[in-house]
């Protein structure tokens, strides 16, 4: 009988502390031996591969039903596909409430929709839209108990925003449960302000759309975001951080000892604002309209100089899949009449890793362990899944990535594996890529392609490490 049932041989194991060669022995679908010439049942040869431990994605949207009818591209299914073909074994998709919903029959929405569906294991963030007093009573404080353990709350979008006082109310309960909350910080009357100037002007295409979510909106918001977190002596996570202005009052939190996190992701630095102009400031540009919006190159080059420093905790992808054409896409006819109609988002959780590792690993701007720390060991830390996930040690679950640090490609959408019908990092050259995955010692990748059945399962997540 063989000491374990699969053996993954020859590889150099890379952690967000060190590399060495070593194999690495899975029994019962957890990390039970990492030694020298293990033998078992099957065996993977990784010779000249990194076995990482699987990414993890804390920032992702599927079958998220829209205010306008728009619908978003990827379902469970479809989107951890896509996940796992990248390199992901985790993703963190979103319970939304609508408005006047229970958040208890949205968590059971979302899981009906999630059930045998995913590919990877997938652990639910709520998003706080309506902070009733049943919800911030009874709800919100009985499904952090439950294991979800962060929430989302937005400072834009109308039928998303929350106001100042229910901000302070939701990180009073954040804090009463230990909770994390995540800050999508955009001001949101500033916004409708520029709106409303380039409308007056007729500067109505997708380009526009960078301009009226201006750089400063997202400062003043962290801001607030931080000094309403402040007040309450509760963490906070700013998601999607897009450049240097609103980083800087995040390094500013952080000098004065508050607990503020931050997440920034593929658009800020491989997209700029230049983008959103598409073909001659036609409706193309729609393909990269997210919030907040790509800025600069001095943006990108503040970006990666937080990758390296440690302002940035993660770096997810906020893959919001709309497709681009076709019906409830995004080139709805009211999109064509203002980029205010645009629906927001992006796809990339595909993407995601092969453009950090080239960008940032094969080009020398970060090291090896900084990448995994950023893309799979914080994500853990930060949202609970530590040490089960985000780490190759003993006992945690055997979800590993095996990447080829000198495979080159070119990012096509004909090879994707999302419901999208673009990419907005088509003809990206990339040099890395994840050839295996395996998800609890299990192939569900393998060379650019979801292998098997949906094999993933959901996670109820323990306290941040934000709060120890
Ligand atoms: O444009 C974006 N990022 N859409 C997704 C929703 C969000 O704010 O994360
Ligand atoms: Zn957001
Ligand atoms: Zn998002």
């Amino acid at each position: 009988m063989s000491d374990y049932d699969l053996v993954i041989a020859g590889g150099t194991v890379v952690t967000a502390a060190d590399s060495y060669g070593a194999d690495i022995g899975i029994r019962g679908g957890r990390i039970a031996a990492i030694a020298e010439g293990l033998r078992g049942a099957e065996r993977i040869d990784a010779t000249g591969l990194l076995v990482l431990p699987g990414g993890i994605d804390a920032h992702v949207h599927l079958d998220q039903p829209t205010s306008d009818g728009t619908v978003m591209a990827d379902d469970f299914a479809s989107g951890t596909r896509s996940a796992a073909a990248g390199g992901n074994t985790t993703v963190l998709p979103f319970a939304m409430q609508i408005k006047g919903q229970s958040l208890r029959a949205c968590v059971e929405d979302y899981h009906r929709k999630a059930q045998g569906a995913c590919h990877t294991d997938v652990s639910f963030h709520l998003v706080i839209t309506d902070p009733t007093p049943q919800v911030l009573g009874q709800e919100l404080p009985a499904l952090v108990r439950d294991g979800y353990t962060s929430f989302k709350v937005f400072m834009t979008y109308d039928d998303l925003v929350l106001n100042d006082a229910e901000l302070l109310d939701v990180f009073e309960v954040a804090r009463r449960e230990r909770a994390l909350v995540m800050v999508h910080a955009e001001g949101h009357d500033a916004i409708k302000h520029l709106t409303r100037r380039l409308e007056d002007q007729g500067r109505t295409a997708p380009y526009y759309h960078g301009q009226a979510h201006a750089q400063i909106a997202e400062r003043e918001a962290t801001h607030r975001a931080i000094s309403h977190a402040q007040l309450i002596d509760v963490p906070i996570v700013i998601v999607h951080v897009s450049g240097r202005d609103p980083m800087e009052q995040i390094q500013w939190a952080r000098a004065r000892g508050m607990k503020v996190h931050a997440e920034t992701c593929p658009q800020y630095i491989a997209l700029t604002a230049e983008d959103l102009r598409g073909l001659n400031m036609d409706f193309d540009g729609a393909k990269y309209v997210c919030s907040p919006p790509p800025r600069d190159a001095d943006s990108q080059a503040a970006i990666w100089q937080g990758l390296r420093d440690g302002t940035f905790d993660i770096f997810s992808s906020d893959h919001c899949p709309f497709r681009f054409e076709g019906p409830g896409s995004k080139d709805n006819p009211r999109a064509r009449t203002s980029f205010k109609w645009v629906p927001n988002g992006i796809p990339g959780v595909e993407t995601r890793l092969p453009i950090l590792f080239s960008e940032g690993v094969s080009k020398g701007r970060i090291s090896l362990q900084r990448f995994v720390a950023l893309t799979s060991t914080n994500p853990a830390r930060l949202y609970g899944l530590y040490p089960q996930k985000g780490s190759i040690a003993i006992g945690a679950d055997a979800d590993l990535t095996l990447w080829n640090p000198t495979l080159t490609r070119t990012i096509r959408q004909a090879d994707l594996n999302h419901g999208c019908d673009y990419t907005p990092y088509e003809g990206m050259p990339i040099t890395g890529w994840p050839v295996r995955t395996l998800l609890a010692g299990r192939t569900i990748a393998a060379d650019g392609r979801p292998v098997g059945t949906p094999q993933g399962g959901h996670l109820s997540r323990l306290t941040s490490e934000a709060y120890s």
